[in-house]
């Protein structure tokens, strides 16, 4: 039987780094070239080589999705988003029905890029949105507009993607309730049929976090943040949109497949600088920087930096955390009796989903969502 291997493809470059993210990605300067397409074709090279790594060591596979994360796909030639595609298509089986995501930044997506990827396969674009208020934009450190987001999702739109998904911060310094109201309203005007929505978090060794540190920006109250999640899940059930995760809303067919494969113990290989994969209970994960992937890969080593086999009681812990994100929920069966008489006294407080209790299953409510650390904490003490 072949096994189903989903892929996740990062792409590490950005043209400015925005002050809260510590994602693993670099500025041209910050890696001595002047644009980042005089660095994309030979990390294209490398990564159709990693592909072709995987292909040696997994054998045949079905490929449920691929996900093109960043950094900044959008930055890339669609020619080159495009091959790695078809790599993928060549060694292993990619699914009739597969799902392909590019993450893109409203600035810097194009027609011809949108043009190409669609050809090549691609139907979901996930963007960059972060808010619809410029002072928020500006606090984060965005380079890109209010305005661009809705002529980059028409754009998205009118080039045949069939799933558009805009991301969302709440918790900005200086973002009022009403503020995040109007982003929220603004995304679901969009053509999209995805929302995620995260709170921000402030990063170590970020230029936010020295700004916060300094005094100069001041993260608003946690009270507020919780209001922000609760407005969020109440204007997309106004749209038709369901949680299907903590973070995530989606009209009906609209959630992202591959995201589900993380939460839910598939196998994927996440190609790239600094990705990690999971495959027959073994996690590992990349060298970090660019050039010493590329250098191992030209050296034909492998670029793994690191591994480790989870054990069957971390497996399982992991299960329970990610799970209980979802609203798929967790059956009670997959829970001990202490566990479940320990999680059973949320049904009373209203953190847990009455009716999906009755049924056998342990689903978080709203407020029960805002706690979900606690809850996790508490059945795996
Ligand atoms: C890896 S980024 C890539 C998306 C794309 N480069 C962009 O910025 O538009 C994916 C998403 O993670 C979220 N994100 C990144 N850093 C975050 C942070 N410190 N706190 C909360 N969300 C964050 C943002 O919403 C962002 O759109
Ligand atoms: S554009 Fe996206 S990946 Fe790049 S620094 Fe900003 S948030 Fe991070």
């Amino acid at each position: 039987m072949s096994h189903r291997l989903a892929f996740y493809i990062h792409i590490p470059y950005c043209l400015a780094r925005c002050g809260y993210c510590d994602f693993n990605t670099y500025t041209p300067r910050e890696l001595q070239s002047d644009t980042v397409r005089s660095l994309s074709s030979r990390y294209i090279e490398s990564a159709i080589r990693e592909i072709e790594l995987a292909s040696a060591r997994v054998g045949a596979a079905v490929v449920p999705s691929i996900f093109f994360g960043g950094g900044t796909p959008s930055l890339m030639a669609g020619t080159e988003i495009a091959s790695v595609i078809n790599t993928i298509r060549d060694r292993f089986e990619l699914a009739s029905d597969a799902e392909i995501t590019i993450e893109v930044n409203p600035d810097s997506v194009t027609s011809e890029f949108l043009a190409l990827t669609r050809e090549a396969g691609a139907n979901r674009i996930s963007m960059g949105m972060q808010s619809a208020k410029a002072h928020v934009l500006a606090a984060l450190d965005r380079t890109h507009s209010p305005e661009s987001v809705p002529r980059a999702v028409e754009l998205v739109r009118s080039h045949g993607y069939e799933h558009c998904s805009v991301d969302l911060i709440y918790g900005t310094p200086g973002e009022s309730i009403d503020d995040w109201r109007e982003s929220v309203a603004a995304a679901l005007s969009l053509k999209v049929d995805h929302l995620s929505a995260y709170a921000l978090i402030v990063e170590k060794g970020t230029k936010l976090a020295a700004r916060v540190k300094s005094g100069e920006l001041i993260i608003p109250p946690e009270d507020e943040t919780a209001t922000k999640y609760e407005i969020v899940d109440e204007m997309c059930g106004e749209k038709g949109f369901h949680w299907y995760e903590l973070s995530n809303w989606s009209a009906e067919g609209g959630e992202c497949r591959h995201n589900i494969s993380y939460w839910d113990g598939s196998h994927w290989w996440g190609v790239g600088p600094g990705a990690h994969s999971y495959f027959n209970g073994v996690r590992w994960w990349n060298v970090k920087h660019p050039e010493t992937y590329q250098s191992k890969i030209k050296e034909g080593k492998s670029p793994m930096l690191e591994s480790e086999e989870l054990s069957e009681q971390n497996r399982r812990d992991e299960s329970i955390m990610l799970r209980i994100r979802m609203r798929e929920g967790i059956p009670l069966s997959d829970l001990s009796p202490a566990e479940r008489e320990r999680v059973g006294q949320y049904l009373e407080s209203n953190h847990l989903d009455d009716g999906a209790w009755t049924q056998g299953k342990l689903v978080l409510t709203r407020s029960g969502r805002l706690i979900a650390d606690r809850i996790v904490r508490e059945i795996l003490v």
